[in-house]
């Protein structure tokens, strides 16, 4: 069977954007796969160097994992830091990442214009970890969003390269994975990118949210002052409520705004009443699980220390083996 890795990083709630992108396929998954989900807290310290309440961070992704559907019976859940050998094996890929490959990555580029005065090795070295998170457990399917897919070009480039150095075929090639065969993007509010959790809370729609922060932060979103000729161009801060539409609305629904819209006659208001109407009931199960999971510290425990035996013992089988791969012996 195919063995599936992915995680979240620890620095917030999660949106809908974690949900359409990544979470929904591991939901899907663990019925058919060896499946890995982990909550990425090492990866959290690279921008949230001292978090005020990490542990409460982590707890936040475990809670909404559970609640989203993630079965610990079925999937292996577990924290990041609790697998040391994820670690130890950053350390060995990191001899053989190259600062030119590290520095050329769009998100370190894009990390450094956001945090100027924090451009810290871990930021660099962000793929590497990521690639061993991903071969710990010589995964080949990962489940993610777009924004991913060049940090699994780079895990490919770094488990191969291992391969090469050591003339082995132990890692396979891990590829990125969505159910639809096409890697996704969810749109934020504020007409420009991505949802997600730098660009602002007004841009994200929280699993958690109450439906009354939904209606306030849809009814925000940015619009312009609608079309003037039949079948014109949606504009990308339309194009985007659009989109949005489109995964938590009925196909009808968005044929009716599309018509309006094609015909000059949408009003926006009535667009975004609608989107967020569909947003309330998309994720009000969740919301649900969330208040009832939080209260449960034993269960919680439990699932994070049943986690991560499991993990550990995968991910210290694959460090026993590259350790005698790469040439470590004990006396
Ligand atoms: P992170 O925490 O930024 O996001 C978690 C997952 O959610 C997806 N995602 C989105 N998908 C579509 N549209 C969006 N607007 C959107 N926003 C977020 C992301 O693509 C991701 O799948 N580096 C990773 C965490 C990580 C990881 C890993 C993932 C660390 N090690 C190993 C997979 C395998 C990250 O920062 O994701």
């Amino acid at each position: 069977m195919e063995t599936v890795v992915s995680g979240i990083r620890s620095t917030g709630k999660l949106h809908l954007g974690n949900y359409y992108g990544a979470i929904q396929n591991f939901v899907k998954m663990q019925h058919q796969y060896n499946c890995y989900f982990f909550i990425a807290d090492l990866h959290s310290l690279t921008t949230h160097p001292t978090p005020g309440d990490l542990h409460g961070h982590v707890k936040q992704v475990l809670v909404e994992y559970l609640a989203a559907g993630i079965d610990p019976e079925k999937a292996t859940i577990y924290v990041q830091s609790d697998v040391p050998e994820v670690a130890e094996l950053y350390l060995y890929l990191n001899m053989n990442a190259y600062l030119g490959e590290l520095e050329r990555s769009t998100s370190f580029k894009d990390k450094i214009r956001a945090q100027p005065d924090n451009v810290n090795a871990g930021l660099l070295t962000y793929p590497v970890l990521m690639a061993a998170d991903i071969i710990i457990h010589r995964a080949t399917k990962v489940p993610v969003g777009k924004d991913q897919e060049q940090h699994l070009e780079m895990a490919r480039t770094f488990a191969n390269r291992f391969n090469r150095l050591y003339n082995n075929e132990y890692f396979p090639e891990p590829y990125a994975f969505n159910f639809s065969d096409k890697l996704v993007k969810i749109p934020g509010l504020d007409g420009k990118g991505k949802m997600g959790k730098s660009e602002g809370e007004s841009n994200v729609v929280n699993l958690s949210d109450s439906p009354e922060v939904i209606r306030k932060k849809v009814m925000r979103a940015v619009t312009d002052s609608g079309p003037t000729t039949e079948n014109q161009e949606k504009p990308v801060e339309i194009q985007n409520l659009f989109d949005l539409m489109n995964v938590v609305s009925s196909a009808d629904t968005y044929e009716h705004f599309d018509q309006l819209y094609n015909t000059c006659q949408i009003r926006y208001g009535d667009l975004k009443k609608q989107l967020a109407e569909d947003m309330i009931i998309a994720t009000a199960p969740i919301r649900e699980k969330i208040k009832e999971i939080d209260q449960d510290s034993s269960y919680l425990r439990q699932v994070a220390k049943h986690g991560a035996i499991k993990a550990r013992e995968s991910a210290s089988k694959t460090i026993r083996e590259v350790r005698e791969i790469i040439g470590f012996r004990s006396f």
